[in-house]
């Protein structure tokens, strides 16, 4: 028995290792002061960074990243692109994805990421495929799930912290909503996606992709 619970111990201490080396989620209070300190953007700069740092390789031209490994952020809202970028670099995302973009905005100052979140936020948003609307869109009073369009707006068009859903990659709707539900990403403000998404059915899931994604 001796050697395998040896093992399982030195597994615990890795799954807490792995666990620690998250940052914590910024409580509101906090982002209230880093957002209000938020450097005013500058979009013509933001386009220039966003070339000469790659982003288009995975993020595609013009943020239009369909076929990319990368989520669309054209047209995303500038302030949700601000506390992604701010998220990533203070280690606030955990997995190999994040990782990715952890190394990509290691240098960026905070001037930089308000350039970026500028330019992209006023691209055009791509079109959403049009799936017909599945019911849990309009959330479910029993299980205490509260509508999408309550924080994404009646379009999926996103305000300020809350993103835009309509039009970004299915993929990487289901990779959010499957993360959200897992406890893999925690750095959303008050547990807002959280503290219901661990309700929503793996079909749920696939169904609102379907109907923001495309
Ligand atoms: C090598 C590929 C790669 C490069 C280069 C890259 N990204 Fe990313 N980016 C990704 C991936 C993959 C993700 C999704 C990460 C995750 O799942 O946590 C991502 C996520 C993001 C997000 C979060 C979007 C959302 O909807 O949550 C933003 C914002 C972003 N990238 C901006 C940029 C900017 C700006 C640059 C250039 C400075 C850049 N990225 C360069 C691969 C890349
Ligand atoms: C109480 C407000 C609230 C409600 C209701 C809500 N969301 Fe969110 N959602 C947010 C916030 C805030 C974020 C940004 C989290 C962060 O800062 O990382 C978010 C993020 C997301 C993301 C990640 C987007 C990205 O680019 O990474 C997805 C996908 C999402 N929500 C889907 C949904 C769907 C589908 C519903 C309805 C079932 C829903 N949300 C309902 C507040 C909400």
């Amino acid at each position: 028995m001796r050697p395998l619970f040896s093992c399982l111990f030195l597994g615990f201490g890795l799954a807490v290792g792995v666990t620690h080396a998250l940052a914590e989620a910024l409580p509101l209070s906090e982002w209230r002061r880093e957002l209000a300190a938020k450097p005013q953007g500058d979009a013509a700069r933001g386009g220039a960074l966003y070339a000469e740092r790659g982003c288009a390789g995975c993020h595609g031209p013009d943020g239009m990243a369909d076929d990319r490994p990368g989520p669309m952020l054209a047209g995303q809202r500038p302030l949700y692109l601000y506390k992604m970028l701010l998220d990533y670099q203070a280690g606030r995302m955990a997995g190999a994805d994040a990782a990715i973009m952890a190394s990509v905005v290691r240098e960026p100052s905070r001037q930089d990421m308000a350039d970026l979140a500028e330019w992209l936020g006023a691209l055009l948003r791509p079109a959403a495929a049009e799936a017909p609307e599945p019911p849990i869109v309009r959330g479910d009073r029993k299980r205490l799930i509260p509508p999408c369009s309550a924080c994404h707006g009646a379009h999926g068009q996103g305000w300020d912290l809350q993103p835009a859903l309509r039009g970004q990659n299915r993929d990487y709707l289901v990779k959010a909503l499957q993360r959200f539900k897992k406890g893999e990403r925690s750095n959303d403000v008050n547990a807002g996606m959280s503290q219901f998404a661990v309700k929503l059915t793996d079909e749920e899931i696939r169904a609102l992709a379907d109907y923001y994604g495309r």
